[in-house]
């Protein structure tokens, strides 16, 4: 059965309504499937009778709705990556090691992306880079932003398969997509790669013809017979399809031989470089490659990256700006942020409007001031950094900055390492955490600070509950600093240390709550006094004060203390002490099932001086309440029992001084036994 031309205009006018309500977003006519079939029709009639040639290209070529469903696509060589050197003695060695020519394309800083087109000459599918070997399928999210250079339709007659290239946000076109955010509510993009990768994730039609595609690889059905990559990318540019060396335009980008052209290579790459803030798209550096199929043979493929090409880069761009404030914050995970505010200045493709004062170290040493006029420096995706201070053009009545002596609660820091802490779990998800985790609380071996910060900074955990949320997946996958992962082998022993977590002693479980005043001693107080959640959240401000070390202002406080860090719920979220509860985590028990009395330590107050084998300090407190007793840290006249070894220790010539028994560690276990 022939189709006529009124039925397949038809379906034509069929398939424009459903792109445009696909395209205004407000409904789906048509499902994703329906669509394909119908352009394929058009295709097909298109192919066989050439008086609707052109007909319907508006839907050929523009179309996005109903096109590829996404998903993972496999792809048929990896997509490697470039070798870096360093210096320009390692670009010399590369580049006198080709007797060939040498192909010279600028390092573009977007997302690599592999493009094929049909034998029709049409788009078929464009997919990431991903992990090299697989990527995604972002043929919808292509079309619909037009992708300049980038054709959604080649003359077939070149014989273009695939195509591999970087896709990029030019300059120009960096500022557009700034507006079109803003416009659409969003926060402005970090950067020009940040803006190409956000945007081909989205594929959102408000922001076609803001991304640029340029090719640095090709298959061809008919490759030239020479085996010069250089002739290659001349056929795309025939075919309209944008080239990294043809961005170079007026450039140098090839020469004869690299052994006999060194001179006119590192002029170029000098060149370059020296251009960089001019040329109107963003590179951070540049790609010398073996221009000829036998140097590319005879240098061959490494594991990750080919032997015949590099990428040299360029140092971070510089701007001189002043210093206008020096601010400091606590961070969700505790850490004391500095941040070195300055008046904006284009950097490195966006506009810097401040820069991290790494550590307060740091900025002592550079002497950095409120005022100064500094250097700063901007590498892709790191924040901008301050190089150096012009001393020379310092204001006259300018002050050194004196980091804050407190944290904002009037805590001490943790000054243990180069990064100052807060150790207030009420100004501190993570403060909170790393307390909650640590030795003297739950104990989760292996949930270090770098683990806890990272569960934090993803957005994994934001509450204690959340801990045994986690899934293996969640922690084997957890971002660790220079790019490595947690790990499987990490994640399971932890995910075994957060299960026995729940069976955790009742103090200590209060322990990790990290209530403000709190420690552990008193918390086991507060859990001998008050045996499980329920009595503990019954309890009373007198109640509390009536427990042996807290007085009416600490009793206020814990008070408070237990309403917001358990009754902290809200419509969508429960409140912490559900969450734990549905968590498995065991929160007290109703009584204690021994008769106190009874108890070896029964009504003892005991104080340990030096160590007991086989205990650290909290876990000899809690064998000493478990066996009725009450750990006392200072040794006074109402002291029953002081374990110790004989020694010259103050405590233990106080007991002997006040008549307080004295046995040593060991019979001290005889004892509890
Ligand atoms: S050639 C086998 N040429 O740099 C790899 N890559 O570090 C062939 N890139 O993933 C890549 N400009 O995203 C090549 N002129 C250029 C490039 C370029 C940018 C990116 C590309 C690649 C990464 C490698």
């Amino acid at each position: 059965m022939t189709t006529t031309m009124t039925q397949l205009d038809q379906l034509a006018s069929t398939l424009r309504a459903a792109a445009a309500a696909y395209y205004d977003g407000t409904e789906e006519l048509m499902t994703d499937a329906a669509y394909d079939d119908g352009l394929e029709q058009l295709r097909t009639a298109i192919a066989t009778d050439p008086a609707v040639t052109g007909r319907y290209d508006d839907l050929l070529t523009q179309v996005a709705a109903g096109q590829s469903t996404g998903g993972e696509v496999t792809h048929p060589t990896r997509m490697g990556s470039l070798d870096k050197v360093v210096g320009l003695d390692a670009v010399t060695a590369f580049v006198t090691g080709i007797p060939g020519p040498v192909a010279i394309e600028p390092k573009l800083d977007g997302l690599a992306i592999r493009a094929q087109y049909d034998t029709d000459g049409y788009l078929a599918l464009v997919a990431t880079r991903g992990d090299g070997s697989t990527g995604d399928d972002i043929t919808r999210a292509a079309r619909n932003l037009r992708i300049q250079g980038l054709p959604s339709r080649i003359d077939p007659a070149y014989g273009i398969r695939e195509v591999r290239g970087e896709v990029y946000c030019a300059d120009a076109d960096f500022l557009h997509a700034q507006t079109v955010r803003q416009g659409l509510g969003g926060a402005a993009f970090v950067n020009s790669r940040n803006a190409a990768a956000g945007i081909l994730r989205k594929g959102d039609t408000a922001y076609a013809d803001i991304l640029s595609f340029a090719a640095y690889g090709a298959e061809l059905t008919n490759p030239p017979t020479s085996g010069l990559y250089d002739e290659t990318l001349q056929v795309l540019s025939h075919a309209d399809i944008a080239t990294a060396a043809g961005l170079l335009l007026g450039m140098l980008h090839t020469v004869p031989s690299g052994r006999e052209n060194l001179a006119d290579v590192l002029a170029q790459v000098e060149a370059l470089d020296a251009a960089r803030d001019n040329i109107g798209f963003p590179i951070d550096g540049i790609v010398l490659k073996a221009d000829a199929a036998a140097d590319r043979m005879r240098l061959g493929e490494g594991d990750r990256a080919p032997r015949w090409a590099v990428a040299y880069k360029y140092e971070a761009e510089a701007a001189v700006t002043k210093v206008v404030a020096i601010t400091t914050a606590v961070g969700r995970t505790g850490r004391l942020a500095i941040r070195i505010e300055v008046e904006p200045v284009f950097v490195g493709g966006t506009t810097v409007t401040f820069a991290t004062g790494h550590n307060v170290a740091w900025v002592l040493e550079r002497d950095v001031r409120v005022g100064d006029t500094v250097t700063i420096k901007r590498a892709n995706d790191v924040i901008p950094y301050v190089v150096s201070v012009d001393t020379g053009a310092r204001p006259a009545d300018s002050a050194p900055w004196t980091p804050p002596a407190t944290d904002p609660n009037g805590g001490e820091w943790d000054k243990s390492t180069l990064l100052w802490r807060s150790v207030d779990p009420s100004l501190s998800v993570g403060a909170t955490l790393r307390y909650a985790v640590s030795r003297d609380a739950l104990d989760v071996e292996g949930m270090g600070t770098e683990v806890v910060d990272a569960l934090v900074e993803t957005g994994l955990v934001t509450r204690l509950p959340d801990l045994w949320n986690l899934t293996l997946t969640d922690l084997a996958d957890l971002p660790l600093a220079k790019a490595r992962r947690l790990g499987e082998k990490n994640a399971t022993k932890i995910l075994a240390e957060l299960d026995k977590a729940r069976t955790a002693p009742w103090a200590r479980v209060i322990t990790a709550l990290g209530l403000r005043m709190t420690g552990r001693t008193m918390s086991r107080r507060l859990a001998a006094a008050f045996g499980s959640v329920e009595d503990l959240l019954a309890a009373s401000v007198a109640d509390l004060a009536a427990v042996d070390g807290i007085g009416e202002v600490k009793a206020q406080v814990i008070y408070d203390e237990l309403r917001a860090r358990l009754l902290d719920g809200t419509e969508q979220r429960p409140h912490a002490v559900d969450a734990l509860r549905a968590a498995g985590v065991t929160l007290g028990a109703a009584a204690p099932s021994a008769d106190a009395a009874d108890l070896p330590l029964a009504g003892m107050s005991v104080v340990v001086s030096g160590s007991v084998p086989g205990y650290t300090r909290t876990t000899v407190a809690e064998l000493i309440e478990a066996k009725g007793g009450r750990a006392s840290s200072s040794v006074s006249a109402t002291t029953s029992l002081l374990v110790s070894e004989p020694s010259t220790s103050s405590k233990y010539t106080r007991a002997t001084k006040l008549g307080v028994r004295i046995v040593t560690p060991a019979e001290f276990l005889d004892m509890v036994g």
